[in-house]
């Protein structure tokens, strides 16, 4: 079944219009206008927001000089939105991972662990999700997922 059918199914017409809708526009700039920032999961997620916030990546933006955090090519990895000129969700953020919440957000969504992976929620997040950023890194050690994971754990076991 089409993501558009199984939607259909569950919540009903008005919603699936405009999900479906949404994919005939410039794809860059839905994309950009479906992240809704850190802040809003920690409403829900208080605890994994606090093992974000002392992480490498919620600084991921401030690490760089005024000049670099302009830079298309620094941004790329160093934020959430590089296209974004205000910048106003910086740092490599839960969104960076686990896709954009715009849809998936409301909670009886969120409690509906198969719709919220048709609306984009990425829940397991996999080496490659970590490569996109990591394996072309500046970096003179390689990037190695396992010991790496530990460093960011925010979930139960
Ligand atoms: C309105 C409350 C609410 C908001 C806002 C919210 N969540 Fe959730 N989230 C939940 C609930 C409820 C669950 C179901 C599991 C649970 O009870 O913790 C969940 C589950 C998850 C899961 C696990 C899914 C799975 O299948 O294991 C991830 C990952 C997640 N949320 C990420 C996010 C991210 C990222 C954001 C912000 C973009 C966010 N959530 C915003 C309430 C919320
Ligand atoms: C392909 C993704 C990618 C690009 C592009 C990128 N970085 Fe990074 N950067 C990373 C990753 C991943 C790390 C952390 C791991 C490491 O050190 O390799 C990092 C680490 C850093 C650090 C070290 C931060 C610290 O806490 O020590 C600085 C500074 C930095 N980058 C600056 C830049 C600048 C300046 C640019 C643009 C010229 C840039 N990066 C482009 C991915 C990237
Ligand atoms: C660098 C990538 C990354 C970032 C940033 C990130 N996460 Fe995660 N998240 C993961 C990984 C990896 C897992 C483990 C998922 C798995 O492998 O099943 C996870 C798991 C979770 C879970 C499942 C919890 C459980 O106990 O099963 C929730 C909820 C969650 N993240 C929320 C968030 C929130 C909220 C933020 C931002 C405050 C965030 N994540 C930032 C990668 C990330
Ligand atoms: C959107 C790009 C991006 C993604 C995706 C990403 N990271 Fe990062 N990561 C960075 C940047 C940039 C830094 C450097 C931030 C700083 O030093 O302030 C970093 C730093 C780190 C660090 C601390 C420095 C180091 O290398 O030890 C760890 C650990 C880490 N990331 C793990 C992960 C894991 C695990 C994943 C996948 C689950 C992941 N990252 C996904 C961009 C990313």
């Amino acid at each position: 079944m089409s993501p558009c059918k199984l939607l259909l199914a569950t919540v009903g017409v008005g919603v699936v219009v405009a999900l479906c809708a949404s994919s005939s526009s410039s794809a860059a700039q839905v994309i950009e206008h479906d992240f809704v920032g850190a802040e809003r999961c920690k409403s829900c997620h208080e605890a994994e927001f606090a093992a974000w916030q002392i992480s490498p990546h919620a600084k991921a933006l401030e690490v760089l000089s005024p000049k670099e955090q302009k830079d298309p090519r620094c941004l790329q990895c160093h934020t959430l939105v590089p296209t974004d000129t205000q910048q106003s969700l910086g740092g490599v953020q839960c969104e960076s991972c686990h896709g954009p919440g715009r849809h998936y957000t409301p909670e009886w969504v969120m409690r509906d662990a198969e719709l919220a992976g048709l609306l984009n929620l990425v829940a397991k997040v996999d080496a490659n999700a970590c490569a996109r950023c990591h394996s072309d890194s500046p970096s003179l050690r390689p990037f190695d997922f396992a010991s790496s994971r530990v460093l960011i754990k925010h979930w139960k076991d």
